[in-house]
């Protein structure tokens, strides 16, 4: 694409030319197609508006050095949006159709995938949503199913960057025993407050607390939490956060360095005994975090003095982010080559 600066691209929409549509009707899916609207008609009943049936994904395609495009890991998507629907009880998209569609809209916009060292990549967003009329609260008996490209920049434009995140306090993002694991709009529109409150407050994000004591780490905004201690990676086990892949990703890449793993209750106060700590998800894979404020009483938990990221964090980053683009191997068997 000539007329795309792809190094100075945000992360942000930028308009492609195809996205991939399909309808579930009378208990099956329909065909699978091709538009080129970014819009939908949608009907004024429909559960999604109303009752927030609404569930998404979010995935990105690398360009190698090679010239082929390659997906990591859509299989843990799929499932996470089987999971997300069975969470909210919307129709299912099978992994063999989520597949499809994402191979699809990347072929249909090929021209839109960011070339290998821009650091851009091609952000490809699944959504499911509730089609069919109700008015008393129930599951729609109508779904679709979208899947959408855009090209975006990198998180952060200068490389990986140590941000500040404050404790928040005063809103929970979801219930103990609520929808906090599945992937579905209502989570975000009740984060946003807190997210909001954060930034006003001049931090990159702030940290949920468990719910329902307000003792233990949950989720960083929209990532997951991870502290590096004694050789140890280890991160929050929770039962209203969403199961991060990048997270997963890096549970095994850290193993496979050498590294213990400990995926268990984090409480507020072992903040203060990490050595490193950072956030993580797909859009900027990790940001290592570089204080942490908690207001209630005014203590900052310090990990980045210098400025930059610690060792492994960047040890851990390199090596996911080098899979990712195919700079080296797959041990794995994370990444998909689309062709
Ligand atoms: C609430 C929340 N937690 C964690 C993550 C990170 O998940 P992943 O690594 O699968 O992108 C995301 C982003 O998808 C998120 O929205």
């Amino acid at each position: 694409m000539e007329n795309i600066d792809w190094k100075c691209l945000p992360f942000g929409y930028l308009k492609t030319d195809f996205n991939i549509r399909c309808v579930y009707k009378n208990g099956k899916w329909g065909k699978m197609e091709v538009s080129t609207s970014e819009y939908i008609d949608i009907h004024i009943a429909a559960t999604g508006l109303h009752y927030g049936q609404e569930a998404f994904e979010g995935l990105k395609a690398y360009m190698g050095k090679d010239g082929k495009i390659r997906l990591f890991r859509w299989e843990e998507n799929a499932k996470r949006m089987i999971s997300s629907a069975f969470g909210i009880m919307m129709a299912p998209v099978p992994s063999e159709m989520f597949k499809e569609a994402l191979l699809k809209v990347i072929e249909l916009n090929r021209k839109y995938v960011p070339p290998y060292g821009s650091g851009a990549t091609l952000y490809i967003r699944p959504v499911l949503y509730g089609s069919g009329a109700e008015v008393g609260v129930k599951p729609a008996s109508e779904y679709t199913f979208i899947v959408f490209v855009t090209p975006v920049g990198p998180y952060f434009k200068g490389g990986i960057k140590p941000v500040n995140m404050m404790i928040c306090r005063d809103y929970d993002r979801a219930a103990p025993m609520g929808t906090g694991i599945y992937k579905v709009g209502g989570n975000y529109a009740a984060s946003l407050r807190a997210i909001e409150s954060g930034h006003h407050g001049g931090y990159a994000n702030i940290i949920f607390l468990d719910s329902r004591e307000r003792k233990y780490i949950d989720e960083c905004g929209p990532a997951n939490f991870f502290g590096i201690k004694n050789n140890t990676y280890i991160t929050p086990k929770s039962e209203s956060i969403l199961n991060s892949i990048t997270n997963m990703s890096l549970l095994d890449i850290a193993r496979n360095m050498g590294m213990k793993t400990e995926r268990r209750q984090v409480p507020i106060e072992e903040l203060s005994s990490f050595i490193e700590a950072g956030a993580c998800g797909t859009a900027a894979v990790i940001s290592p975090i570089a204080k942490i404020f908690d207001p209630e009483n005014s203590k900052v938990y310090e990990y980045c003095k210098n400025g930059e990221p610690g060792a492994d964090t960047l040890k851990l980053y390199n090596k996911l982010v080098s899979i990712q683009n195919g700079d080296e191997p797959d041990p794995f068997g994370w990444v998909t080559i689309v062709d």
